[in-house]
């Protein structure tokens, strides 16, 4: 068979990633062009790994080039433009998380996936992490029983990625969308995926903002020329079809010692905390590690990258079911826009309805 030829749009930051993740399968793959609206950025990077088809546009990429797939890796608010570009161009499709600025674009995307006969996954790369693997075998295994609550966050002090993140028009949002999507979605997946109903969520704007005299403004230094109109902290409670509830906080400035990521899910039978390993606290009074040899694996940030671009090549190449669909990036995209409207609104919002 020949090799997948790949293509990237967007060289910035996780993109380097996602290179790395194709240069792992060096016999499946091959990465052949990239795209940048940053010219001077796309031809440096595609030097350094010795691409030879560089473009400024992704139209004029997809037109050219017989993609077989496609890694989206830009700024938010260009994924579901990209994506859709790259689905009707006839390529299957990586795009990264959040899978758009909002469901409704996350549905735009869902559909050219599906008009095309093509695959959308969407980068939920902790999905991929061992400590999610270990707690998903737990939990299918019927050991922690029925699942009913999840606690999850993604805190930081004082970490405001800066730059377009902090801009709502290019990044759709603040913590929430770029980091509590990551634990919502987790809880999310070892819940089984249940189908969210209502959500209640709230906001604050108080540390990093420099119009209320915050502690941890934000200056043009590291905006960089970007607004800065996302907010701080958000916090949200959703409840799902089944009974599951969670609850998330995610900041990019909070007044903690440390940062921490969480993610803590219970069951009628135990409860468990990710971790590496993961730990379970059983009703009987029992607790352990699980830690069997199997989850022993590798699982630091470009590990989990790695396993994620396998399994899309896998997937493109020989149509092994994708365990990150378009469909849990819909979902995922309706629980925070949720979070949102109920911070803007001071009402429970009912998702789906
Ligand atoms: N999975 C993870 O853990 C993880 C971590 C970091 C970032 N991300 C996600 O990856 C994406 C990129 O983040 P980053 O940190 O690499 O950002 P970045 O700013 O380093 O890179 C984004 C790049 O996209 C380019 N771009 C913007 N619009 C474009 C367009 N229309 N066509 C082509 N290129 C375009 C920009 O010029 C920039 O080079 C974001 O969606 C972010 O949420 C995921």
């Amino acid at each position: 068979m020949s090799k997948i030829k790949v293509g990237i749009i967007g060289t910035g930051g996780i993109s380097h990633f996602h290179m790395n993740g194709y240069n792992a399968v060096p016999d499946m793959c091959e990465v052949t062009a990239v795209c940048d609206i940053d010219k001077e950025k796309v031809t440096a990077y595609a030097e350094k790994y010795g691409v030879k088809r560089v473009y400024t546009d992704y139209n004029e990429m997809m037109a050219n080039e017989a993609l077989d797939a496609v890694s989206v890796t830009t700024w938010n608010s260009a994924h579901c433009g990209a994506a859709v570009a790259a689905l009707n161009g006839g390529a299957n499709v990586i795009c990264e998380k959040p899978m758009a600025m909002n469901a409704a674009e996350a549905k735009l995307m869902e559909q050219a996936a599906i008009r095309n006969g093509k695959l959308l996954q969407i980068g939920f790369v902790r999905r991929f992490g061992t400590d999610a693997e270990a707690a998903k075998d737990f939990i299918d295994s019927g050991a922690a029983g029925d699942i009913y609550f999840a606690n999850v966050s993604y805190l930081r002090r004082n970490g405001c990625p800066g730059g377009w993140f902090g801009d709502k028009f290019y990044s759709g949002g603040g913590p929430l969308i770029d980091l509590g999507v990551h634990v919502m979605d987790l809880a999310r997946y070892l819940a089984g995926c249940p189908s969210p109903v209502a959500a209640y969520g709230v906001t604050f704007d108080n540390i990093g903002n420099a119009a209320q005299g915050g502690d941890k403004a934000w200056t043009a230094e590291t905006t960089g020329g970007f607004a800065r109109n996302v907010e701080d902290f958000a916090t949200g409670f959703i409840r799902f079809d089944n009974g599951f509830v969670m609850h998330v906080a995610a900041s990019f400035n909070l007044n903690i010692k440390h940062d921490t990521g969480d993610v803590e899910i219970f069951g009628s039978k135990a409860g468990i905390k990710l971790g590496n390993p993961s730990a379970y606290f059983k009703s009987d009074g029992t607790d352990g590690l699980i830690d069997d040899e199997k989850y022993s694996k590798a699982s630091g940030f470009n590990d989990i990258f790695t396993y994620e671009i396998a399994h899309f090549i896998d997937c493109v190449a020989n149509n092994t079911p994708c365990c990150a669909p378009a469909r849990d990036g819909v979902v995922l995209m309706q629980m925070i826009d949720a979070i949102y409207e109920s911070a803007a609104t001071g009402r429970e919002v009912i998702i789906g309805g």
